[in-house]
């Protein structure tokens, strides 16, 4: 990111058009780069995303010794170590803005007896540390960090890591698969039970990587049993596109009348899948044409008109399966008729930025009514009324804040600046631009 922060203005825009590439899904990048580091031969990665986040787990693959070298656009070579090969990395290791890449990289390095001091930005260094390193500490893991358990912080792996049987206490994906990939290093059986199913790309690699894993439902959850200490097998891994990033287009078309937009390739696997059932049940005209499997994961094309949209109430429990989509959601609602309502959403507290609190402000800001408690937001919608917007507002170091609002202002009476939106480049490289090619040119460089 540069020093300087970089304000974004969207006006209203005429209607969206066209097809909409994506950029590679951000989890399954993190994911293929790490577990070809694990992996002993070469891993070749196709339509990695190239966001800052994914490009610092790569260059701390390479500082734990595997060779990660790009090749061409979205193509990557990653020569892996092995289990327990990790090498002890000579510098700190800076995960930026990402709390996926420093969570999954400590649970890969957690079952080797090496050091590292971890490090980020000042969003990640606010973020909670301790949903990893507790589990971990029973396996035999030592962390010196700052109170609370928030980065900077030095991790030395287990010298004789023993295997955890643990029952997640959040739904979180990162926290799952954290221990999962400490698990691989661990002699026996690591055992991980989640209350909610979150996104289970963890899972469905280790299994394409030759890991012996298996999955099974039941009244408590579902319980994931990882045997250890496997060879993995390099893979050629085909990332699909980012349904979270895809959310964003998409929303956009719903909020800006006339649109129609087509988006080829999105992942339609069921653990993202909860915005889709949401906008559904708002009356979203959205069809899935084409539905295929790429690269391990169920695939569609998108096509999305736009159509007048009614507030509804949104369950707890689909929560994890689209926790992403948030922001974008209550962006959207703020167009829609009657009031959303957000429940069982406390995560998002802890996200980039807290996302109920800086949803809240900016669409105040925009002149639309909400309401938060500590686990809800609820959004007034404006319908047939419009939004007015006029507003500056703050993407505090929160890319799906920054990019919620400019999909926002596209739609609004009055633009709507964003006050930095260079934490875009964290996880949409080239999200203006995608924006301009469907119409909305209308995204641009504007004081804050
Ligand atoms: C992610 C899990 C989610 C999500 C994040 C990516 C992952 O975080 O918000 O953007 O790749 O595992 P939590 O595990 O904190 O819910």
């Amino acid at each position: 990111m540069t020093d300087l922060p970089h304000a974004m203005t969207a006006r209203a825009s005429g209607p969206l058009a066209g097809a909409a590439a994506l950029p590679g899904d951000k989890s399954i990048s993190h994911r293929a780069l790490i577990l070809g580091a694990l992996a002993v031969g070469e891993t070749r990665i196709t339509g990695l995303l190239e966001g800052e986040d994914v490009l610092a787990t790569a260059a701390a693959m390479r500082a734990f010794g595997a060779e990660v070298t790009r090749l061409g656009e979205g193509v990557w070579s990653v020569h892996g170590v092995g289990v327990g090969g990790f090498a002890e990395p000579a510098q700190v290791i800076d995960c930026g803005n990402s709390g996926t890449g420093v969570r999954l990289i400590i649970g890969a390095m957690a079952a080797t007896p090496i050091t590292a001091t971890f490090t980020g930005d000042a969003s990640l260094n606010a973020r909670p540390m301790g949903r990893v390193t507790d589990p971990l500490a029973a396996m035999g893991v030592r962390v010196l960090g700052r109170a609370g358990g928030r980065l900077p912080m030095t991790v030395a792996g287990a010298e004789m890591p023993v295997p955890l049987d643990y029952r997640v206490p959040v739904a979180s994906a990162q926290v799952k698969s954290a221990l999962l990939l400490a698990g691989l290093n661990a002699p026996g059986r690591t055992v991980i039970t989640e209350g909610t199913a979150t996104r289970d790309h963890t899972e469905r690699m280790l299994a394409g990587f030759g890991a012996e894993i298996a999955a099974e439902e039941s009244a408590g959850g579902r319980t994931i049993t990882l045997t250890g200490q496997p060879e993995l097998a390099p893979q050629a891994v085909a990332v699909p596109r980012d349904p979270s990033s895809a959310a964003f287009p998409v929303c956009a078309a719903l909020m800006v009348p006339g649109s129609e937009i087509t988006v080829p390739a999105v992942s339609r696997n069921p653990t993202r899948a909860g915005l889709y059932e949401t906008l559904s049940e708002m009356g979203a005209d959205i069809a899935f044409e084409c539905p295929r499997d790429e690269g391990g994961e169920p695939v569609a094309d998108l096509r999305v008109r736009f159509g007048a949209l009614r507030g509804v109430e949104v369950p707890p429990g689909r929560a994890a399966s689209m926790i992403d989509e948030y922001p974008i959601l209550a962006a959207l609602a703020a167009t829609a008729e009657g009031s959303t309502v957000m429940r069982g959403v406390a995560e998002l507290r802890v996200k980039e930025s807290d996302r109920i609190d800086a949803m809240a402000a900016g669409l105040a800001a925009c002149g639309v009514t909400v309401a938060q408690t500590e686990d809800s937001l609820t959004v007034e919608g404006r319908g047939a009324d419009g939004v007015p917007g006029g507003a500056t507002v703050a993407s505090r170091l929160d890319h799906r804040i920054a990019m919620a609002f400019l999909c926002l202002g596209l739609a609004t009476r009055a633009p709507v600046t964003v006050d930095d939106a260079r934490p875009i480049e964290t996880s949409f490289p080239g999200f203006a631009g995608l924006m301009a090619g469907l119409g909305a040119d209308t995204i641009a460089p504007g004081a804050a």
